[in-house]
C-alpha cells in the first residue's frame, strides 16, 4: 500500500515534470513568438490592476470596454472601449494571452510564464505622483513586484533555464510619465507643491534619473528586450482642451512642451543606457510623433474627431468628466480619436501598435517591436 502510494506519487511527479518539461519547450523553442511579455506602466496600459485597489482611478464600469472580446463587452479594468496598445502589440508578437494583471488572484503558477502586467492607473515614475487617486502602483513599486515574479520564474524553470527565458525569450514595455505632468507638475496645490519649488529642468531631471534607475533594475533581473514609450501630446487630449477652453485645433502648449523637453531627455537616456548595459537593447516608442500624426490628419486614418472624448462630459470636448455608466457615449466608437477625457480608442491603439511592431525608424527606433523579438 505504501509502496503504490509511493510509485503513485513518483508517476504523477513524472507526469508533472513530463507536461511542465513540453509546456517550456513548446514555448522557448518556438522561433517566432515571443515567450513572455512583461508591462509596466500608467492607465494607457493597464489591464486591471486597479480594479484591486482602493483609488479613485478605476475603469471597472462600464461602457469601458464595451468592445474587448475578451470579456464579452464588460469591463476589465482597461481605460479604454477595447485593447491597450500592449494587448494589441502582444497579440501581434505572438503572446498566447493577455498578460494578467499581477495583482489578479488568477496571476500565478505557469501563467506568468507569458508574462504579467503591473502597469497602474494614475502611477508614475515618481513615487509622489498620482497621490490625488489616493492608490495606485508607482514605478518603483512595479519594478518591486517583478523582481518577486523573477523569483517564481526561478522555481518554474530552474534558475538557469528562467535567466535564458528573460533573456532571450521576454519583452519588457513601459508606458509612464504622463501622469507625472498631468498627476503632479502640471497640479502643484495637489502635489506636494513641485511646480513652485522646481524649474520644468530640474523636474525632469529628477524623473529621468529615477527611470534610468528603475530600468537598471530590470536589467539586473536579467531584462534585456526592452521598449520604452515616450509622453505623447498630453496638451491635446481633450480633458487638457476643455480645461483651457481651447479652439477646436489647438493644443495646451505648456502640457506639450513639457512632454518634448522630457522626450529629449529620455532619447537620450535610452542611447545611454544601449551603450552601457552590455547585451540589452532599449527601444523608443515615439508615441508623441505617432499619435501628433494621428491628430494632425484624422480624416486621412478614418477619424471624425480628434478633439472630443467619446464617451465623458464637460466643456467642449467632453473633457472634463470622466467616462462612466452616466457619461454620454458616442454612436461612433471607432471614429474618434480618443475614448474618454484622457486614453485613446481602440481605434487608435490599432493604429499606434502596428507602426510599434511593424514600423520604421520615425516611430520606432533604432529597430522596430518584430525585430526586437527576433533578435
Ligand atoms: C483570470 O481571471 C480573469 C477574470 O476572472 C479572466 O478573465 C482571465 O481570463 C483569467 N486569466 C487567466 C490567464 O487565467
Ligand atoms: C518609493 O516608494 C517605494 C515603496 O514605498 C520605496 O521602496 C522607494 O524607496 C520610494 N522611492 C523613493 C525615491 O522615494
Ligand atoms: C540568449 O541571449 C544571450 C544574451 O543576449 C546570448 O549570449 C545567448 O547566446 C542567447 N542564447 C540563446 C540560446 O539564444
Ligand atoms: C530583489 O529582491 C531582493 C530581496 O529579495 C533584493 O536583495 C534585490 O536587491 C532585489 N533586486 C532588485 C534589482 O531590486
Amino acid at each position: 500500500m505504501l509502496a503504490m502510494t509511493i510509485k503513485c506519487h513518483n508517476t504523477l511527479a513524472l507526469l508533472i515534470f513530463i507536461i511542465s518539461l513540453s509546456f517550456y519547450e513548446n514555448d522557448v523553442a518556438k522561433g517566432d513568438n515571443l515567450g513572455a511579455s512583461f508591462i509596466f506602466g500608467d492607465s494607457l496600459v493597464d489591464a486591471g490592476n486597479n480594479n484591486y485597489l482602493s483609488t479613485l482611478s478605476k475603469a471597472n464600469s462600464p461602457p469601458n470596454g464595451i468592445d474587448f472580446k475578451a470579456s464579452g463587452g464588460n469591463p476589465t479594468g482597461r481605460f479604454t472601449n477595447g485593447r491597450t496598445i500592449s494587448d494589441i502589440v502582444g497579440e501581434e508578437l505572438g503572446v498566447p494571452n493577455f498578460a494578467p494583471p499581477y495583482l489578479a488572484p488568477n496571476a500565478t503558477g505557469k501563467v506568468i510564464l507569458n508574462g504579467v502586467n503591473y502597469a497602474s492607473g494614475g502611477a508614475g515614475i515618481l513615487n509622489a505622483t498620482g497621490s490625488l487617486f489616493v492608490n495606485r502602483l508607482g514605478m518603483d513599486i512595479q519594478v518591486d513586484y517583478f523582481n518577486i515574479t523573477r523569483k517564481q520564474i526561478d522555481k518554474l524553470l530552474g534558475s538557469a533555464n528562467a535567466r535564458e527565458y528573460i533573456m532571450n525569450k521576454s519583452m519588457f514595455s513601459i508606458t509612464i510619465g504622463s501622469n507625472d505632468f498631468l498627476n503632479n507638475y502640471l497640479i502643484p496645490l495637489l502635489s506636494t507643491g513641485t511646480r513652485v519649488s522646481e524649474s520644468p529642468d530640474a523636474f525632469i531631471n529628477d524623473m529621468i534619473s529615477h527611470l534610468r534607475a528603475q530600468l537598471t533594475r530590470l536589467y539586473e533581473m536579467d531584462g534585456r528586450r526592452f521598449v520604452v514609450a515616450n509622453v505623447g501630446p498630453i496638451g491635446c487630449i481633450p480633458y487638457e482642451r476643455s480645461i483651457n477652453q481651447l479652439k477646436e485645433n489647438d493644443c495646451d502648449d505648456l502640457a506639450d512642451n513639457l512632454a518634448t523637453q522630457y522626450n529629449a531627455q529620455l532619447k537620450d537616456l535610452l542611447s545611454q543606457l544601449n551603450d552601457n548595459l552590455h547585451g540589452a537593447t532599449f527601444v523608443l516608442a515615439n508615441v508623441y510623433d505617432l499619435v501628433s500624426e494621428i491628430i494632425s490628419n484624422y480624416a486621412k486614418y478614418g477619424f471624425r474627431t480628434a478633439s472630443t472624448a467619446c464617451c465623458g462630459d464637460g466643456g467642449e470636448y467632453a473633457g472634463i468628466i470622466p467616462c462612466g455608466p452616466i457619461s454620454t457615449l458616442c454612436s461612433d466608437r471607432y471614429k474618434h480619436v480618443f475614448w474618454d477625457p484622457y486614453h485613446p480608442s481602440e481605434a487608435t491603439n490599432i493604429i499606434l501598435a502596428k507602426q510599434l511592431v511593424d514600423g520604421d525608424k520615425t516611430y520606432v527606433s533604432p529597430i522596430n517591436l518584430r525585430q526586437l523579438r527576433d533578435l
